[in-house]
């Protein structure tokens, strides 16, 4: 009751502060001036979210003032109390916007849809439990060290406030890559991450904007949030506080005040009192009802994701190996459990401790020798694949590349830490043990450091590269006995199934078919499940019965049926975390691919987040579709509507991209000149310069039957 009052005595002092500025900005500008927060398709994210108002221009955002400033003068309910807190925030950092206050700042500001839809897989699949937020004041030293853990347990952190300057000073590396964010100076930028945590629900949830109830209630449920408070809270924090637990985001203080809670706003305590900082973190996990487990390899830096993208560059390292510098290549094989010695790491080399301690470099042959009873011959690409994965996540330690073609680099501070080169063999039989246990009984690692050896090895590491290749060619959809589904993202979008097949990749560009079966037989009762064919009602546009059932039952009756091959008639639906968008262009009777990472304007008038915005939650849209990168070269892609001759319009880096593979399949489909057709954002990016563009240079699209 006693924090109600102070909320509502912070939110008449924010009243006020925000009219004087709108005021302001209202006599610098015109009503009709319009703004849109960077990389959004939906205004003022969390007052679109909760009350379906898009604001876009200072006409509406004055209107929704308006709006509040009625609604204070009635006697609310906390609820409506601590979501008018929130909402003025949004304006007050909408006008701080205009105005140009955040503009040349180092803090992140707004957390645009991008960035969202790119981490959605991370999300899903547990690389990211929980999102933390850090606000108020604490010596750099213990800051650091709450980060440290919170990076470890792979929690994705905002900081806000004094926290996030403090961070900033400190010169360590920040940004969603690192898993810690420093969003902007105020307590009102915290609205920026409810701002994430709202769209969410509108990104991958399918929901309706403006179907508060509902959306209040998915955030709840499948946001794992919390925020930690150093120092005292201020009225404003309280504030704050109170409209973070509406959405079950509860406030660890390390400050002693007596555990609250508000009953008539959230089942979690509001307030709860750590005042340990090594057990902050803990504290909130618990608080929130999380479960995070980490697997961290026996080294002595630190391990996870939050490291995974930290470059080392040359100055910095001590030793690096492979890189076309010296000979190198990694290679899992499976073998008979009675040729592996479990957890065995030998290093085999002439006078390779000395070798090492004196830095620079070294030739490398990583031989991963797997047994299992589980394991099968398809799954070792898929294991050698993470190695890449496992080396990066520990500080101070680089990969790139895979194959003969690796590139390994252990900076001098991890040297310093302790870092020897066992620890490589320690990380990747730890982790592939760790992460494949089910398929996995036994792992040993060699590590082979004398050039002759490399050489010899690698010829034989090449050969089967080839026929692993050659193998992968001929998996076709015809060919293998069963699909997978991957319902990992029904944890956002509830409704939505990928259908996996061995020419059709999963949206999100991390699930191949060997992928997905591998995952299966990890986790048998996992996201990934196989998927029986049934009968092939139409291999033009890839419709078989059994794709169908399993999908009827899993969108829980929602989607009746789909074709694999087509975006035009039952397109597969999208959840929100798609590598690209195709579009159809009836204009130019053919498609435009547009990805993620492509901010600027296509043909059909719409940018990629809005047509985003329109797709994703598990719908079926015909005409439009997301897809993985890998797809469009696939032999499948839209067969039914005409395959690849179909696509008019790309941005020029998904041209660079997919170039060669493009160029494969072009020929194969006797259109080799098609790829110098395609136009993007150099040729044009209006919808006449499209259609001139085409015709000027005979796009064989004008050419085909109508799409529609
Ligand atoms: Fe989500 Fe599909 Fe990727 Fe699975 S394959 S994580 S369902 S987008
Ligand atoms: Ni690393
Ligand atoms: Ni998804």
């Amino acid at each position: 009751e006693q924090l109600i009052e102070i909320a509502k005595k912070a939110l008449q002092d924010l009243f006020k502060e925000t009219e004087e500025s709108l005021k302001t900005t209202l006599s610098e500008k015109t009503e009709n001036f319009l703004f849109e927060f960077p990389d959004t398709a939906y205004g003022l994210p969390l007052i679109y979210a909760l009350e379906g108002v898009k604001i876009n221009s200072l006409n509406e955002l004055k209107k929704f003032f308006e709006r509040i400033k009625e609604s204070l003068t009635q006697s609310n309910d906390a609820i409506t109390l601590a979501l008018n807190y929130l909402y003025l925030s949004e304006i007050a950092l909408a006008v701080d916007y205009i105005k140009g206050i955040d503009k040349s700042s180092e803090f992140y500001g707004f957390l645009g849809d991008t960035i969202q839809r790119t981490l959605g897989v991370q999300l899903v699949d547990g690389r990211i439990p929980a999102v933390a937020v850090l606000l108020g004041r604490v010596e750099s030293d213990k800051l650091l060290s709450i980060i440290k853990e919170l990076q470890e347990k792979r929690i994705l952190t905002f900081l806000i406030g004094a926290v996030a300057e403090e961070f900033l000073k400190t010169g360590q590396r920040h940004g969603f890559e690192a898993y810690v964010v420093a969003v902007g100076t105020k307590i009102e930028h915290t609205v920026f991450v409810i701002d994430w945590a709202v769209r969410a629900s509108l990104i991958f949830g399918g929901q309706t904007a403006g179907d508060k109830d509902a959306i209040i209630d998915y955030v709840r449920k499948r946001i794992n949030a919390f925020a930690i408070s150093f120092g005292s809270l201020d009225e404003k924090a309280v504030a704050m506080a109170v409209g973070a637990a509406v959405l079950a985001i509860p406030v660890i203080t390390d400050q002693s005040l007596p555990d609250v809670s508000i009953p008539e706003i959230a089942e979690y305590p509001l307030l709860t009192s750590e005042k340990d900082h090594s057990k902050i973190v803990r504290k909130a996990i618990e608080t929130r009802g999380l479960k995070i487990v980490v697997e961290k390899p026996p080294i002595p830096v630190s391990y996870g994701p939050a490291f995974e993208g930290e470059r080392v560059r040359k100055e910095d390292s001590f030793i690096e190996f492979g890189g076309q510098k010296t000979p190198a290549f990694e290679w899992v094989r499976m073998m008979e459990a009675s040729e592996v010695e479990d957890e065995k790491v030998e290093i085999i080399g002439t006078d390779w401790q000395n070798r090492y301690e004196q830095g620079g470099r070294m030739p490398l042959g990583i031989i991963v020798k797997v047994a299992g009873k589980k394991m099968q011959k398809d799954f070792e690409p898929v294991i050698e694949r993470q190695i890449h994965t496992f080396i990066n996540e520990a500080e101070g330690l680089w990969h790139i590349g895979q194959r003969d073609i690796n590139w390994i680099r252990i900076s001098k501070k991890a040297k310093q830490a302790g870092i020897r080169l066992e620890h490589l063999g320690l990380i990747i039989m730890s982790m592939t043990k760790a992460r494949f246990r089910s398929i996995v009984d036994r792992v040993e690692v060699l590590l082979y450091v004398d050039e002759k050896d490399v050489l010899t090895l690698r010829e034989e590491a090449r050969q089967e590269y080839r026929r692993r290749d050659l193998r992968l060619a001929r998996l076709t959809d015809e060919e293998v006995d069963e699909f997978y589904s991957c319902l990992l993202c029904q944890s956002f979008a509830p409704k939505h199934v990928c259908v996996i097949t061995p020419e059709r990749p999963g949206l999100c560009g991390a699930f191949t078919w060997l992928d997905a079966k591998a995952s299966y037989e990890i986790e048998p009762t996992g996201g990934n499940q196989p998927v029986e064919k049934g009968k092939l009602i139409d291999p033009v546009y890839g419709r078989y019965s059994g794709v169908d059932e399993y999908v009827k039952k899993h969108s829980g009756g929602e989607i009746q049926t789909i074709n694999l091959y087509s975006i035009m008639e039952n397109p597969m639906t999208s959840c929100g975390c798609f590598e690209c968008i195709v579009a159809v262009t009836p204009e130019a009777n053919g498609v435009l691919i547009v990805n993620r990472g492509y901010s600027g304007m296509t043909p059909i008038g719409m940018k990629f987040s809005t047509i985003a915005g329109m797709i994703g939650g598990g719908v079926q849209t015909p005409g439009f579709m997301g897809v993985g990168v890998n797809y469009i070269t696939s032999r499948k892609f839209l067969k039914g509507d005409g395959g690849i001759r179909r696509v008019v319009w790309m941005p020029k880096e998904l041209k660079e991209r997919i170039k060669d593979s493009f160029q494969k399949r072009a020929e194969e489909e006797g259109v080799p000149e098609l790829f110098q057709k395609i136009a993007d954002e150099t040729v044009c990016e209006d919808i006449e310069c499209l259609i001139n563009y085409l015709s000027k240079v005979g796009h064989p699209a004008l050419q085909m039957e109508p799409i529609i």
